[in-house]
């Protein structure tokens, strides 16, 4: 693999402290390039959940930092990931960004390849006797492994195991998973969007509670009140964020619904689901009637796994890369994999009301971020902030960093991550 000609990457290192960074790691391009290399390309980054590539054959289209990739199921059921680069010229092998298929034949001299990545046929062969062997040239595969429906890959072949990595994020995504009420947790759909802004500014975003009443004030002005207070942690105590290690982090915005199994039977069902109660409870005990409802929107916390992926309430954000201030942000809205369609529809709303491209938070979300970048360029030298909270953290009893979920505890976990990864030793 190329990499960035520079021998700046230890002094890169420098420019995160513990309680700040400097606006550099937002514009300059130079940082951008050893990030791809030093972070991207290093570690153990999110390409896919399960439920979307579910048969035999099938298959999507992703990203490792800026390297096109194919995720597919084989028909053993193990899941590969293929550098979606023909062996030949180069040409990209797959352009259909999700689907089913045999295999993957390149457009331009037809090399085809197996699911597996193996080279199976070249057309007009005469020309390569005795110059070049089908098995000499698959399609480059990567490490791959998966967690709890969660498949991630890399480029490292001499990688930590995936679980060592995630560590006690582990806790907080089986938990989040529990928002099937027993169903398996599936994607229902996605959309996209681009910033124009850095992907750190979208990192901190997801655990950051402090903007959130002032940023979504139109969004909170648009709900049922029920809705409007559950999402009022601003003074609750019990909403805290932990930092998890590894640049993961938790941010708990609704302290009851960190583990939606249990339910002490005291919390109210929502108004606002009346219909689905009603529905539900003609053939359901209600005992399952309210583990569905209660998980309506999702756990009660958004799961930020470093570099790329937050499993955030009830949908995935999944950010990429493009240039050093451009990004793009995939959202997942989640659903029951086999429950009613009726509870799928209604999560479907809740994730167009917030999140969805016409949705009362996503859009103030993103113009915040623009507004970072175009702010930070006036002067790369002045540091960004991110202390709040520092002289009210504590280390709890699983020996996570922990204070408000205003507080930015997870973007200096990110930072400690990025810091370390950046370091000349790496
Ligand atoms: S570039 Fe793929 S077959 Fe020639
Ligand atoms: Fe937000």
């Amino acid at each position: 693999m190329t990499s960035p000609t520079s021998e700046k990457a230890g002094g890169f290192a420098g420019l995160a402290e513990g309680d700040r960074v400097a606006a550099q790691l937002y514009t300059d391009p130079e940082i951008f390039d050893w990030e791809m290399e030093k972070i991207f390309y290093s570690t153990w980054v999110w390409v896919a959940h399960e439920s979307e590539i579910p048969d035999a054959g099938s298959f999507k289209m992703s990203h490792i930092g800026l390297q096109p990739v194919i995720v597919n199921r084989d028909r053993k059921g193990n899941f590969n990931v293929l550098l979606n680069r023909c062996r030949h010229r180069g040409a990209s092998v797959c352009e259909v960004p999700k689907g089913k298929a045999n295999g993957f034949t390149c457009p331009y001299h037809s090399w085809s390849y197996s699911l597996e990545g193996n080279l199976r046929g070249i057309p007009y062969p005469d020309g390569y006797e005795g110059v070049t062997e089908k098995r000499d040239l698959p399609l480059q595969r990567l490490r791959v492994e998966s967690y709890n429906g969660l498949i991630f890959a890399s480029f490292k072949t001499d990688i930590e195991p995936l679980e060592d990595f995630l560590g006690d994020a582990k806790i907080w995504i089986d938990r989040f998973m529990k928002q099937g009420a027993g169903f398996p947790v599936k994607v229902q759909g996605e959309h996209k969007f681009r910033f124009n802004g850095n992907w750190k500014i979208q990192l901190e975003n997801t655990t950051d509670g402090y903007h959130f009443p002032i940023v979504h004030r139109s969004w909170m002005a648009s709900v049922d009140a029920e809705t409007a207070d559950m999402l009022s942690f601003m003074t609750d105590e019990s909403a805290v964020t932990h930092a998890l290690g590894n640049g993961h982090s938790v941010a708990i915005m609704v302290p009851e619904h960190v583990d939606l199994e249990e339910d002490d039977g005291t919390e109210e069902l929502q108004e606002r689901f009346r219909h689905i109660i009603d529905e539900l409870s003609e053939t359901m005990p209600q005992d399952q009637v309210r583990r569905i409802v209660r998980s309506m929107h999702g756990a009660g916390y958004n799961l930020n796994l470093f570099p790329n992926l937050s499993l955030s309430m009830s949908f995935f954000r999944v950010l990429r890369p493009i240039s050093v201030n451009e990004t793009e942000i995939q959202h997942m809205a989640l659903g029951l994999d086999g429950g009613p369609e009726s509870v799928n529809r209604e999560r479907l709303r809740i994730h167009e009301h917030f999140q969805g491209p016409f949705g009362f938070g996503t859009s103030d979300d993103s113009e915040a971020w623009d507004r970072v970048q175009r702010g930070a360029v006036a002067n790369p030298d002045m540091p960004i902030l991110v202390n709040r909270g520092l002289g009210r953290e504590v280390t709890v009893d699983e020996g996570w960093k922990t204070s408000h979920v205003t507080d930015e505890t997870g973007m200096r976990e990110s930072y400690a991550m990025w810091k370390r990864m950046m370091s000349d030793e790496n």
